[in-house]
């Protein structure tokens, strides 16, 4: 784990309430692996609110930095989101464990619901980059304007099916009932799950995959104070007793997960 500073080099809206913003920090993007996260610190040097850094997932990342994709829910969003090209942000990172992928593993599925698409892209662009690798994406979104990295997931070569709570693009379903009925249609397919996103779909999708023996890996967003494993405020249960988000996870197997 480093501090560091990085330097914003872009920042664009994306969607309403949404932004891109393209870092450059070659120490902490040389170490960072999909699923990790950072922390910055949202307000200038003399502020005192907000006291705690903010995480957020590793959207894209490359020798020299990274992009994080961010909703503006409030103050230190709304920071980020006003941050110009040239200003400096202090960065914690990487932290956490990351996706795994097992070895000789070669179908995968990605399950985004909102936001939880962020952390995913990353993932999306190594998962590509197997040898005769076999991914499919399904992105979940309240609506055609929340929809977030489709066209992305597109370009790179993903087959990518869309939901829409309002029907307003792609299916009007969750992304849940998609993957049910993709797993029903594709038989035999026995993908690996990554998944990121609102509670509701995770839990989901655990039903999903322990009805199919299916492997399935979750980015949990659990509120998180220290970042580091030293407040305990991220603390979830897991069949294994307690587990830190921050530490342990944020990725954890899906069926140790006691919701
Ligand atoms: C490991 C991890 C990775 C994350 N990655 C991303 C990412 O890539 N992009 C992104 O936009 N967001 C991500 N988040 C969520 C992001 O950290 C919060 O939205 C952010 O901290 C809110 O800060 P704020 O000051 O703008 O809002 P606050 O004023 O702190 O909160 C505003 C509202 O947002 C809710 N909120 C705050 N934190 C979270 C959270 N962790 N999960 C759900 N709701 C929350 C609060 O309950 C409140 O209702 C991630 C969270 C975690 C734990
Ligand atoms: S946020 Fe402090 S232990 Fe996880």
């Amino acid at each position: 784990m480093i501090q560091s500073a990085g330097k914003v080099i872009s920042n664009k809206k994306v969607k309403p309430g949404y932004f891109l913003m393209g870092i450059r920090c070659p120490s902490i993007a040389k170490k960072a692996k999909p699923g990790q996260f950072l922390t910055i610190r949202c307000g200038s040097d003399s502020a005192t609110t907000p006291l705690l850094r903010r995480p957020f997932g590793f959207h894209r990342i490359s020798a020299s930095g990274f992009e994080i994709l961010c909703e503006i829910v409030g103050k230190g969003t709304r920071f980020l989101s006003g941050l110009k090209p040239g200003d400096k942000v202090d960065i914690l990172g990487p932290l956490g464990n990351g996706f795994s992928v097992r070895k000789g593993d070669k179908n995968f599925i990605i399950v985004a619901g909102g936001i939880g698409v962020a952390p995913l892209a990353s993932l999306a662009e190594s998962l590509t980059r197997i040898k005769k690798a076999e991914v499919y994406a399904i992105i979940g979104a309240r609506t055609k304007n929340a929809l977030l990295c489709a066209d992305h997931f597109n370009d790179i070569g993903i087959k990518t099916m869309i939901a829409t709570d309002d029907g307003s693009y792609g299916k009007r379903c969750f992304a849940t009932d998609i993957l049910n009925e993709f797993l029903k249609i594709k038989r035999g397919f026995r993908p690996t799950i990554f998944a990121c996103g609102p509670e509701p779909m995770l839990k989901a999708i655990t039903h999903i995959a322990e009805k199919r023996g299916l492997e399935c890996y979750a980015s949990l967003e659990e509120n998180i104070a220290c970042g580091v494993g030293a407040c305990l405020g991220c603390a979830i249960r897991t069949r294994s007793g307690y587990k830190l988000v921050c530490k342990d996870g944020p990725v954890f197997d899906i069926k140790e997960i006691i919701w």
